[in-house]
């Protein structure tokens, strides 16, 4: 059983943040891997990178977005309660070197999992610029953590709200036009990591996207969280979930992602009424 320290909600209650106690995953974890929890015994298996990690607490931080049954279950859960399982640190860690000028472009709760990452890579070195966005000011979370993770941080809302209007891919094509990067790293909404590595492709940067297909196991058995990467059929539990983002198929991603929508939607529903 793994027992719930802190519970924040966060976006106007449509983030949750829960720190965990998980002393042996918390010891083991690198920046960029991921977990899978279980609320309950027959509860919905769900795979979410880790925002933060204390060793020496011995606890591990989640942030999730509020979207069906399975994450819905998870906000019901208060501080004293447990998760049934908790598994990991599943993954291939984040590839850390200093490379130079890094920019690090978060959407809605990709930042969070853009924050442990954008930490390390201005730990091994490099100048680390950070773009975040979220549709308007009261959506956007972990600004202060990123300001403090990077050297230079850029704030940009779909609509104006707060910081720059507009979209993230807008900010990094400024840094892009006026500095020299050797590499963008980009996690948030599918689209945004196909738009993004589209403009960067354009400036023949190096770009790495952390992916989040359907999950099953998570250890590569089951085929669940399959994706093809420059023509090639890779599984984001084992060989990711970060990537080259100019070699991934985010169509079929999407497709993929959308397979469940329907059962999903109607399951939630049941949900919210029974729990009413
Ligand atoms: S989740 Fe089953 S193979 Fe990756």
């Amino acid at each position: 059983m793994f027992k719930i320290v802190k519970r924040e909600e966060m976006a106007e209650g449509t983030v949750i943040l829960n720190e965990i106690e998980a002393p042996l995953i918390a010891e083991k974890a690198k920046p960029g891997q991921f977990v899978i929890l279980k609320a309950t015994e027959t509860g919905e298996r769900i795979p979410l990178t880790m925002a933060m990690t204390d060793p020496v607490k011995g606890t591990i931080t989640i942030i999730y977005m509020v979207v069906g049954k399975g994450t819905a279950v998870f906000r019901d859960l208060v501080v004293g309660d447990t998760y049934q399982d908790v598994i990991g640190p599943l993954g291939k860690p984040t590839h850390l070197e200093k490379v130079g000028k890094v920019v690090c472009v978060g959407g809605g709760t990709g930042i969070a999992v853009l924050h442990p990452i954008t930490r390390a890579l201005k730990e091994v070195g490099n100048h680390v610029i950070a773009i975040i966005g979220a549709r308007s000011k009261d959506l956007l979370i972990l600004e202060d953590h990123m300001q403090a993770a990077s050297h230079e941080l850029h704030v940009c809302t779909d609509d104006g709200s707060y910081g720059r209007k507009g979209f993230v891919t807008e900010a990094l094509r400024d840094v892009l036009e006026n500095e020299k990067i050797q590499l963008v790293v980009a996690i948030g909404p599918v689209p945004m990591m196909k738009f993004l590595s589209q403009l960067t492709k354009e400036y023949n940067v190096k770009t790495i996207v952390s992916l989040n297909p359907i999950m099953v196991d998570g250890t590569g058995m089951c085929g669940g969280c399959r994706v093809t990467v420059g023509g090639l059929t890779k599984f984001a539990c084992v060989d990711g979930p970060e990537f080259d983002g100019h070699q991934v198929d985010y169509d079929e991603l999407m497709l993929r992602l959308q397979a469940y929508c329907e059962d999903e939607k109607k399951c939630y529903e049941d949900y919210c009424v029974l729990s009413a």
